[in-house]
């Protein structure tokens, strides 16, 4: 039996494209998951698919704006599974991208509203998931980021600082519970293959190839390179691994800004 065998995960978001992938992974390798969504029919879909797999899951509905949703998450955990070892802040609003630009277009409701979900949600994550953690001597969060936060764009103003806010959180919460044992780290995903980041790119082909070209390795990631950091974060494998933000982003943010233009020059 593994180290991660028995291990209760909850992963918020759990029906998208990422974080379904992300709880199926964890239930593959023996994990017991809470399918955290605000969606049930796709919530519903990630656990029949776990058990359909031989995995062990629920569906539990999920408005990360509604602290009183959070606070029956974490009973419904504690109840069926008797404790909670992950939590992945993984849900997003990115049924919110449209309108979301830069201080002077954007509306301001937009902009609370984006907030309100990527970062306040992942606040009330961590609000009623730690103690919890506390009481039984530990635990891992993991928190999503994106190479948003680190880079400025023409669009996703919103996203980007929430999403940086997200890192900043990161790092207080495991400041504040490092002591109890509580690791709490980030991961920072660049370009990866989802509905969501087609809807962002795949105008006919040109909007991918310009992300890509900035990418070191030739092809965009896929939801299971951001599970298995995850995955990795969760587990005690990591166990020295804290108040870190990781990129997994195919090197697109570590290289010279002129690094595309010198490549294509090269090639010919
Ligand atoms: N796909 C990418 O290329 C990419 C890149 C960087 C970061 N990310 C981040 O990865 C995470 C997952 O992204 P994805 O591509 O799987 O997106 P997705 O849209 O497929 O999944 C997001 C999920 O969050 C759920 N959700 C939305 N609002 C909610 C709420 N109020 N309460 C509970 N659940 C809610 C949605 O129902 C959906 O299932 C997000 O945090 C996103 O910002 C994705």
């Amino acid at each position: 039996m593994g180290a991660e065998q028995g291990l209760v995960a909850v992963v918020t978001g759990a029906g998208g494209g990422i974080g379904s992938r992300t709880a199926e992974l964890f239930a593959g390798r023996g994990a017991r998951v809470i399918v955290a969504d605000i969606a049930p029919e796709a919530g519903e879909r990630t656990v029949e698919a776990i058990i359909a797999a031989g995995g062990q899951a629920f569906y539990q509905p999920l408005d990360v704006r509604r602290p009183e949703s959070f606070a029956a998450l974490a009973e419904a955990a504690v109840e069926r599974y008797g404790r909670i070892d992950v939590l992945h802040n993984n849900a997003a609003a990115t049924h919110l991208y449209e309108g979301d630009s830069h201080a002077v277009e954007i509306d301001p409701e937009l902009w609370d509203r984006i907030f309100e979900i990527n970062l306040r949600g992942v606040m009330l994550g961590c609000k009623y998931v730690l103690p919890q953690m506390v009481r039984q001597g530990g635990g891992s969060i993991v928190n999503m980021s994106s190479t948003r936060a680190a880079g400025g764009a023409l669009g996703l103003a919103a996203y980007g600082a929430s999403k940086a806010g997200v890192e900043a959180l990161t790092r207080y919460v495991a400041t504040a519970y490092g002591r109890h044992g509580v690791r709490c780290n980030a991961v920072r995903p660049g370009l990866i293959r989802t509905a969501q980041s087609a809807a962002l790119h795949d105008d006919g082909g040109e909007g991918l190839g310009r992300v890509l070209k900035h990418v070191l390795l030739p092809y965009a990631g896929t939801p299971d390179d951001i599970a298995e950091l995850v995955y990795f974060l969760g587990t005690p494998a990591s166990r020295y691994i804290t108040a870190q933000t990781i990129p997994v982003d195919g090197g697109m943010l570590a290289h010279q800004p002129f690094h595309a233009d010198e490549l294509a020059a090269s090639l010919g």
